[in-house]
């Protein structure tokens, strides 16, 4: 903990972006001027740390960024910032331009990042962004709700047709190695069968009898949800099709789902983030997270939320299992 008085936060996003990344930026830059600190927007995330490669923000320049998609700051994977002289770089361009603490919105990797940056002696604070869903130390991050809906949206308008020509319809959605995303979505979305990574699964029990039993009881179209993690959407759709001998098609959802508008709930949950995390370097910490938990969004240290294992919500699992009949 330190009580040095800060005068410029900096903020970046990295990795993957999703929508509500840029609601949280803006609350960053407001809640820093309401305490009379300067916000500083980076670019490219830890790469234009290394780089210098800033703005000086105020109010206005993050006016009317809630309603957009994408990080207004841009994004990146750094691989230079995996050594330790990338590290030691981003924390000279700190100190030199003066930004004694500093937020940071991404994933893991971004929040490995900073805990390196703390150990340099920069007060750091990550705010979970990913569509994916799968930080440990967190039951909600940026990204999800409208990732989410936007799978949700264009499964209603592929069932439309798949309806049409009584078809079978396989989609694989993203989520990296896990399958919150494909759970969530396949049970909103009423899918016949949801593979994830998390479940191992049998082609014969959990996909094909299901259809045929469907079929022999008038059911004319059917949804598999693929998990980008369980890997072969297509040979596994190839598969369906020989074995029921029904019409099948593939759709692979891909960098749609990472676009668009942010619900509602990624704006008021990246506001409450952003400003919690501010609160947090106001108050001294470093090396911290910004977690939503039980209900609450709360802190934790970085090297606690590594430590973590996020397991799939088998409830959730066995919900849509027994009502895709
Ligand atoms: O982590 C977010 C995510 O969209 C994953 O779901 C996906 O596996 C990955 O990023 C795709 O990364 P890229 O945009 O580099 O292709």
């Amino acid at each position: 903990m330190t009580q040095k008085k800060l005068r410029r936060i900096g903020v970046l996003t990295s990795g993957g972006d999703a929508p509500g990344m840029n609601a949280a930026i803006r609350s960053v830059v407001r809640t820093c001027i309401q305490h009379g600190i300067v916000p500083i927007g980076i670019y490219r995330g830890y790469n234009g740390l290394i780089h210098s490669n800033v703005v000086e923000l105020n109010a206005r320049s993050v006016n009317g960024i809630t309603s957009r998609g994408g990080t207004m700051l841009y994004t990146a994977r750094c691989e230079e910032f995996r050594t330790k002289e990338g590290v030691e770089r981003a924390a000279k361009t700190c100190r030199y331009l003066g930004i004694d603490g500093l937020v940071v919105i991404g994933g893991d990797g971004t929040f490995r990042g900073a805990r390196d940056l703390s150990a340099e002696g920069i007060n750091t604070v990550g705010i979970p962004g990913t569509i994916d869903n799968d930080i440990a130390c967190t039951d909600y991050s940026i990204g999800f709700d409208t990732a989410a809906n936007t799978a949700i949206e264009a499964i209603d308008k592929l069932t439309d047709t798949m309806q049409s020509h009584e078809r079978i319809s396989v989609v694989e959605l993203m989520g990296r190695n896990a399958g919150h995303l494909a759970l969530y979505v396949g049970l909103a979305v009423g899918a016949t069968a949801i593979l994830v990574p998390e479940h191992p699964f049998d082609m014969e029990a959990d996909i094909v009898e299901k259809i045929r039993e469907g079929h022999y009881n008038n059911k004319r179209h059917f949804i598999v949800i693929v998990a980008e993690g369980v890997g072969h959407t297509t040979e596994i759709a190839q598969r369906i099709k020989e074995l029921t001998g029904i019409e099948t098609r593939v759709t692979i959802m891909g960098h749609i789902q990472r676009g668009g508008s942010p619900s509602a709930r990624d704006r008021v949950m990246a506001s409450r983030m952003g400003h919690y995390a501010v609160k947090t370097l106001l108050e001294g910490h470093t090396n911290q997270v910004v977690v939503y938990r039980n209900a609450l969004v709360q802190r934790i240290t970085i090297d606690e939320a590594l430590q973590m294992k996020k397991d799939l919500d088998f409830y959730l699992y066995e919900v849509a299992r027994d009502i895709s009949i």
